[in-house]
């Protein structure tokens, strides 16, 4: 595995596997007498929040925690970035901090990038949500929530059918979630209105679709979409309304899924807009379980980055 993780295109499928495996084997010591394990002791992980999170950078420094690493929280909000220090500085200051790893959520398109090559610092870079570009753990977490519903995909998802419905244009998710799921092997289909679906979709290897209940039936994996108001400087669709009653999931289209298919959603949810209270709170939905996975999963990325010192079969042996 590469140093850094900022896309994921710097993972091969036989990698992204690892990650699920290692998330696996992550889940079974969980379950057991010893909840944190010695990996990263010594280790530092700052997670660098330019944006709101709540349930990333809960997970990343649960995550770091678990794995026995000393975490340092830095959020933009009531830092001396509000005073104008620049990324650089702020990132050079972390380094005169020791940091092994930066788990960087940035507005910008590319920050994560821009830290990694920069040579400010000599930490491994996380990217946990730069821009409407890419958010490589959320789409990890996916992948192992969708696999732990469906075993028959553990090795491929070759077969498996997902549909990412709503604000394309604006979703870094969406974005990472279809280069990770055709990676692995998934059908992908978008379903949005004409308007938030992006420029260059062409050359993606997914279909698209405007007809969110000509494709209900015919999925296993129903992902809705964050109305990413706080991003939209036109309007892209007439109302909340409209909106909800083309894209949004409603019990009547909660009730036409198949009967094994699950409803996620990467949070915070609209509910109302997107999703129904009645959709998001169903046994369909796997939100919560999403949540949980994060934990795992993100244990899993900082182990295979920093390669802790302590392997996880002697730590369960
Ligand atoms: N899914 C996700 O990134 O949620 P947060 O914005 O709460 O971290």
């Amino acid at each position: 595995m590469n140093k850094h993780l900022l896309s994921i295109n710097d993972l091969s499928a036989e990698e992204a596997f690892e990650i699920l495996n290692t998330a696996s084997e992550l889940a079974k010591i969980s379950d057991g007498p010893m909840k944190k394990l010695p990996t990263l002791r010594g280790r530092t992980v700052v997670n660098l929040f330019f944006e709101d999170s709540t349930r990333t950078r809960i997970s990343f420094e649960s995550a770091a925690k678990r794995l026995s690493a000393d975490v340092i929280n830095f959020s933009a909000k009531g830092s001396s970035v509000s005073k104008g220090e620049s990324l650089k500085d702020t990132a050079q200051t972390l380094q005169a901090m020791g940091a092994d790893a930066v788990v960087i959520r940035h507005g910008a398109s590319g920050a994560a990038q821009r830290l990694a090559d920069s040579g400010w610092i000599s930490a491994s870079v996380i990217n946990a949500g730069d821009g409407t570009h890419e958010h490589p753990t959320q789409a990890l977490l996916d992948a192992y929530t969708i696999r732990s519903k469906f075993p028959q995909f553990n090795q491929s998802f070759d077969g498996l059918r997902v549909a990412i419905v709503g604000d394309i244009l604006h979703s870094r998710v969406a974005r990472s979630n279809v280069l990770l799921l055709t990676k692995l092997g998934a059908s992908v289909t978008l379903v949005a209105p004409p308007t938030l679906i992006p420029v260059g979709v062409a050359d993606w290897k997914v279909k698209v679709s405007y007809d969110l209940d000509s494709v209900l039936k015919e999925v296993d994996v129903l992902m809705m979409l964050r109305v990413q108001s706080e991003r939209m400087a036109n309007s892209f669709f007439p109302s909340e309304r409209e909106y909800s009653r083309g894209y949004g999931l409603d019990i009547t289209r909660l009730n036409s899924l198949s009967k094994n298919a699950i409803v996620m959603h990467p949070g915070p949810m609209n509910r109302g807009l997107e999703i129904s209270a009645e959709s998001a709170d169903s046994h369909k939905s796997v939100v919560l379980d999403q949540v949980a996975n994060g934990v795992l999963v993100r244990m899993a990325v900082l182990y295979q980055l920093l390669g802790g010192a302590t392997l996880i079969g002697e730590v369960s042996a």
